[in-house]
């Protein structure tokens, strides 16, 4: 499962990026409302650190087809090749991504999803990504996580190339549950990564060792001092 993160601040995802594989950030409309100011500054800032090789997730907001289709080529010219544009998988997004597939090379990302039936119209329109949001569905009162493997399994069962990539994320515990089905990828919260390794038992296994190397080697010292 391919690990992004799910946020705008350049300092969180940089103290991600330093400590995680990650392989490329996400954002939405909500997120660039925290950071304020021009969107493309914040965007290019993020660009210009994780490089061009990285995923960057970037959502349209018109709600025309036509239109989507004209901020999806200003958004990849503005922000290079591995520019994801995330589309919502409703019937004029639909309608764009038939566009998108038919006449560029743009990836994509259906975005908003809250059920599987979504995902497979998404897939058939030639979305490489479709990315349902765990939590928020969860908090319908319904089951995110299982509408996440239902949508793995409706492009597996359909020979489909569209990934999964699980979003809205309240714990780490349902991160490792769609590892465990083999999704795709998962974009995370700074939050939400900085949860996945976090026990106490672990820090203190750690550090017994230290302290056991410690006891005869001396303090401070390391395997360099030999
Ligand atoms: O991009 C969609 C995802 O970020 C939603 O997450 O936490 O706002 O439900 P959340």
């Amino acid at each position: 499962m391919k690990l992004l993160i799910d946020d705008a601040h350049i300092d969180k995802i940089k103290n991600i990026y330093e400590f995680y594989p990650v392989v490329g950030v996400t954002t939405n409309p909500t997120i660039l409302s925290k950071i304020g100011g021009n969107p493309f500054d914040t965007l290019k800032e993020i660009r210009e650190f994780i490089g061009e090789d990285a995923q960057l997730h970037v959502q349209a907001v018109s709600r025309r087809a036509d239109e989507i289709v004209e901020e999806a080529w200003h958004i990849v010219e503005t922000l290079g090749a591995n520019t994801f544009v995330k589309i919502p998988a409703v019937p004029e997004g639909f309608k764009a991504m038939k566009i998108l597939t038919e006449t560029s090379e743009i990836p994509f990302t259906a975005t908003a999803i809250y059920t599987p039936m979504q995902a497979f119209i998404a897939g058939q329109c030639g979305a490489n990504y479709a990315a349902p949001y765990v939590n928020r569905i969860d908090n319908m009162g319904f089951n995110g996580l299982t509408v996440a493997k239902e949508i793995q399994q409706v492009f597996e069962r359909n020979f489909m190339e569209t990934e999964v990539i699980a979003a809205s994320f309240k714990n780490s515990q349902q991160v490792l549950e769609l590892c465990m089905c083999g999704v795709s990828a998962a974009t995370l919260s700074p939050e939400i990564f900085t949860a996945l390794v976090k026990n106490s038992a672990i820090n203190s296994a750690v550090e017994d060792f230290i302290s056991d190397f410690e006891s005869f080697a001396g303090k401070d010292k390391t395997m360099l001092d030999f």
